[in-house]
């Protein structure tokens, strides 16, 4: 438990929400993308509404209707938002999960924003799917429309220290071996705020993925990266870049401080020292198995001095990248 954990099992976890509603950014880029999209008149349906914030956007933007719809207790504060701001009687608050859930009529701008570091998690596919098929008229918008998402290599020994937290004890505590820990950390991808001096490549793109489209978003990509300044690799970044409208973008870049979701770290067990203009083949895979519907990734990475990989398949998993968490990602 920290402070960030509600002592109460049934609270609101008020941190959690205050925390992505200090990010001004992110809901300037929400709203300048829904003001681009929703025109008088439109049926909008949030999923995912937390505070409410993006159906209040959609409502002052001049929505007829908007359905927010929210699993959780704070849809109770997202009401009384509404109210306070005098936008309550365009907007239907809806408890429950979106894919449980049947609309009186269906909408022609859906918006969504529940995504891990990497974009991608556990049910997001599933519940875009569904919400596409059963919530969005044919040919209706959804906000974001697409996401592309990028890699670098990254030098960083503190970044890779903070993975390995018992480094200084030997995982050994009260006489008790824990060194599989090391092992698991190692094979995961962790959320962190990764300096954009830290990054040794120029980016790449290693997806493209289509809120519209029917094909899965899963993907196993190779890319190139070409190292723009000598050190040692601890492994690779990950980050996203939303398309939420035309022309309205929104990353969680290392150069983007202030981002909710900050970045992904994929940790080596192995650093590589890489020499400026080396290039450095990466292949990332997000797989999911087909039991437990769980993400897993793996990352490779072979450079002139040598060759790395890292995998959750016996890591921890990939927790969604929000204020409360600075584990792994989602
Ligand atoms: C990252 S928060 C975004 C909240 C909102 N955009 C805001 O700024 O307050 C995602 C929210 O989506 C909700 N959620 C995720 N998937 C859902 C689903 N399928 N049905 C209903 N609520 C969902 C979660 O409970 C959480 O409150």
């Amino acid at each position: 438990m920290n402070e960030l954990t509600p002592v109460a099992e049934e609270a609101v976890n008020y941190y959690y929400y205050l925390g992505m509603i200090k990010r001004v950014g992110r809901l300037r880029a929400f709203d300048a993308a829904i003001g681009r999209v929703v025109r008088p008149g439109d049926v909008v349906v949030e999923i995912g509404a937390g505070l409410g914030t993006y159906s209040l956007f959609a409502a002052r933007r001049g929505a007829e209707r908007v359905y927010a719809i929210e699993r959780g207790k704070v849809i109770e504060v997202a009401q009384e938002i509404a109210e306070r701001n005098g936008l309550a009687e365009r907007i239907t608050f809806v408890r429950g999960e979106s894919t449980e859930i049947t609309l009186p009529e269906k909408a022609d701008v859906l918006i969504i924003e529940d995504f891990s570091s990497m974009f991608v998690r556990r049910g997001l596919e599933e519940i875009i799917r569904d919400a596409r098929l059963r919530h969005l008229k044919p040919g209706g918008t959804i906000v974001p429309g697409a996401v592309t998402l990028h890699l670098s290599a990254v030098g960083d020994p503190q970044l890779r220290r903070s993975v390995l937290t018992l480094e200084d004890e030997g995982y050994n505590v009260c006489g008790l071996e824990f060194g599989v820990l090391r092992d698991m950390m190692l094979g995961s991808p962790h959320v962190r705020a990764i300096g954009p001096d830290t990054l040794l490549a120029t980016p790449q793109t290693c997806a493209r993925i289509s809120l519209e489209q029917p094909e899965s978003y899963l993907f196993d990509a190779v890319v190139s990266l070409r190292v723009c300044r000598t050190g040692t690799m601890d492994g690779l970044a990950g980050w996203f870049d939303l398309e939420l409208a035309d022309g309205v973008r929104l990353t969680n870049a290392p150069t983007e401080r202030d981002s909710v979701w900050r970045q992904v770290f994929f940790p080596f067990a192995d650093p590589i020292r890489v020499a400026q203009g080396d290039v450095v083949v990466v292949r990332l895979a997000c797989v999911r198995s087909t039991q437990t519907r769980d993400l897993w990734w793996t990352w490779q990475a072979t450079a002139p001095a040598g060759s790395a990989h890292g995998s959750s398949f016996q890591g921890i998993s990939f927790r969604v990248g929000l204020p409360s968490s600075d584990a792994a990602v989602g």
